[in-house]
């Protein structure tokens, strides 16, 4: 056929179009990922592309200036009151005429991709369940008596082919106005959920609606909520924030607060309530930090434990308190924002919960799996992530296993004598001279007196006030190098170490790490009981990965991904000689940062994620470890460090 040749990049798709065929429709019929809020009628301008000039051997045309069609007016009113970039095109209105090379720019692009940051980058591809609709809907008419919702919905089904719609009243009654303002021209933002069903419309505005669309990714920890508020159509993070979990009041850990739900009859409701007020505030924290109006939030993906997540639903977490900790419900949830009173973002907002894969492991570890993929590897990945309760997967493309762990909060600096949370005056890592037996360290926020490793000398440190969970890790596994505790982890005196940093405590003996006492400031030391509680955490973790790999009918993992806030400050080194994880080459311990916020991001940035999470979940074997005898076993073993029977080569290396 003489019909000209269009190409696209960057997909490379190609096909032959009459001349005359607009643009936008030759990418249509080819598949080609091409934007359009208002179907064609050269006004939302998301429709843009480059056309490229010149020869084009490799794809075999010579494209002429003249090759798509001069500017229509539409194109120059467009330019004249917004302004075209330069070489820009609105591809609804410039048609094909000759043989011609069409590229895309990303952000005409509704699937475009965002890249993560972090070190195992999944790029997120954009396909949100809440999308803006500009439609042009029928006038109302004597002779056919309709409803204007009807005329709406006819319109929909004629112009994007959306065969479905359903409203909440309070959307309803907003309905006839705006089509009356917006002289019938109107723009919606419908949302459509994963699973089958109609259309949700969300919202309408007179006109093109051009401030876009929001949704929040929150991870509801026990301790933290943390809160994304991200743009629909770019993926782009707006503004990041956190608070306080204000349940810790009611308890500080998970289980001290189902106990206060146990002990004080409606307490769950008090816990309810107080997360739900704290969201709010959060959220309106969030838009009125960044301009956005309440009314664009129109979509919110939570990620929590299963605790967390059944007060958050206002459910009486008490069955997982006791065994078989069974969950009300373990499947995904979809509803509208306000049935849990939320009221700082738009009234028809949607909420989406990840599934919960059991009683332990909950929408924060399907999270996790979302993001990291454990099952799309040939290769054998054990995932840490390392909280309060560990939940630890392991798997690769034939199956994929996971299990919950109770680490306790010893991680988290707490049951720590000098212990702290992750703050300025933390000490967040050390290093100790296997020599000289000293102690050099960094702490948070403390970095002007430190040397240029970062380290700074025991004597020359000054606001100090504690050790966090990074801290200790490090501490206990620099001990342990520089002999100043044996395998089993108890500590030498001073004669046996040839320190003076070993002083006695009671029947054991405590290392000084730092001492300002003199200046009534601390004295910092690990303990023979901080020693012990690390090392019930960490044989509780090792545990757990253990029987996962008895499970798989595995001896050695091929890599270790440590995940959470925590995870990312671990030095793989110091995890692997205080035994936390199984002996694996040290290049192949990576940290995958906050894993459970990423996995919100992508749900709430792609609706086909949600599909293919609640697909791995319904796959992923759980791994009870509370009954299984083995763990008891495993656990014994690996009080020792790094281990009482497991070889760990690499260490050696
Ligand atoms: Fe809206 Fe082209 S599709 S301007």
């Amino acid at each position: 056929s003489t019909d000209p040749l269009v190409i696209f990049t960057p997909s490379g798709k190609r096909g032959r179009f009459a001349v005359g065929t607009p643009v936008l429709t030759a990418a249509r019929k080819l598949g080609v990922d091409l934007d359009s809020v208002c179907g064609g009628r050269g006004i939302c301008s998301k429709c843009q592309i480059t056309p490229s000039y010149g020869e084009f051997s490799k794809h075999g045309v010579t494209v002429a200036s003249d090759a798509l069609s001069e500017w229509n007016a539409v194109e120059e009113r467009y330019d004249s009151k917004r302004g075209l970039k330069s070489g820009r095109r609105l591809g609804c209105q410039a048609t094909i005429q000759r043989d011609v090379v069409i590229d895309v720019p990303a952000e005409s692009q509704v699937h475009r991709q965002v890249v993560r940051k972090a070190a195992s980058a999944r790029v997120i591809e954009m396909d949100p369940a809440t999308r803006l609709y500009y439609v042009e809907v029928e006038e109302p008419d004597m002779h056919e008596p309709t409803g204007d919702f009807e005329r709406l919905e006819r319109a929909l089904k004629a112009q994007w082919d959306i065969p479905e719609i359903k409203a909440d009243l309070a959307t309803l009654a907003r309905l006839q106005p705006v089509l009356r303002k917006g002289n019938w021209k109107i723009t919606v933002a419908l949302h459509k959920s994963h699973l089958p069903g109609a259309h949700h419309l969300i919202d309408v505005w007179p006109g093109l609606h051009e401030d876009g669309l929001y949704g929040l990714a929150i991870d509801l920890g026990s301790t933290t909520i943390a809160a994304h508020l991200t743009d629909l159509a770019t993926g782009e993070v707006k503004a990041s924030s956190g608070i306080m979990n204000p349940q810790i009041r009611f308890g500080e850990d998970l289980m001290s607060r189902v106990s206060y739900v146990m002990m004080n009859p409606g307490g769950d409701v008090e816990m309810t309530q107080a997360v739900r007020e704290a969201l709010d505030t959060l959220i309106r924290e969030l838009a009125a930090e960044t301009g956005v109006a309440e009314r664009l939030i129109v979509e919110a993906v939570f990620v929590c434990n299963p605790v967390m997540h059944h007060l958050l639903l206002g459910i009486d977490p008490l069955e997982l308190g006791q065994a078989p900790f069974a969950l009300a419900t373990s499947d995904s949830l979809s509803f509208p924002a306000r049935d849990l009173d939320l009221t700082a973002l738009n009234t028809s907002a949607q909420v989406y919960i990840l599934p919960c894969i059991a009683g332990h492991v909950g929408a924060d570890a399907a999270a996790v799996a979302l993001s990291e993929e454990p099952g799309k590897r040939e290769d054998l990945s054990l995932i840490v992530d390392v909280g309060t309760n560990a939940e630890i997967f392991l798997g690769n493309s034939t199956r994929v296993l996971a299990c919950s762990s109770p680490t306790g909060p010893a991680f988290e600096g707490a049951q720590i004598s000098s212990g702290q949370r992750a703050a300025p005056g933390a000490i967040e890592a050390i290093r100790i001279d296997p020599r000289t037996r000293e102690p050099r360290f960094r702490v948070i926020g403390c970095e002007l007196w430190s040397d240029e490793d970062g380290f700074a000398a025991a004597t020359a440190a000054t606001g100090i006030t504690g050790i966090c969970g990074s801290g200790i890790i490090e501490a206990v596994a620099e001990m342990r190098m520089a002999g100043l505790l044996d395998p089993s982890g108890l500590i030498g005196s001073a004669a046996q170490t040839g320190t003076s940093r070993n002083i006695p405590e009671g029947r054991t003996h405590s290392y000084v790490i730092h001492d300002a006492s003199a200046d009534g400031g601390p004295l910092i030391t690990v303990t023979q009981g901080d020693i012990r509680a690390i090392q019930l955490a960490k044989s509780a973790l090792y545990a757990g990965s253990r029987l996962l790999m008895d499970e798989m009918g595995v001896d050695h993992v091929d890599r270790v991904v440590l995940a959470g806030a925590f995870g990312a400050h671990i030095s793989p080194l110091h995890a692997m000689v205080l035994g936390m994880i199984p002996d694996v080459p040290l290049d192949q311990v990576t940290s995958a940062g906050n894993a459970a916020g990423t996995g919100a991001r992508i749900a709430l940035c792609n609706v086909a994620a949600r599909a293919e999470i609640e697909a791995t979940v319904r796959n992923v074997v759980k791994v009870e470890t509370a009954i299984e005898p083995k763990f008891q076993e495993h656990f014994v073993n690996a009080n020792a460090i790094p281990h009482a029977t497991d070889p760990f080569p690499n260490l050696s290396a």
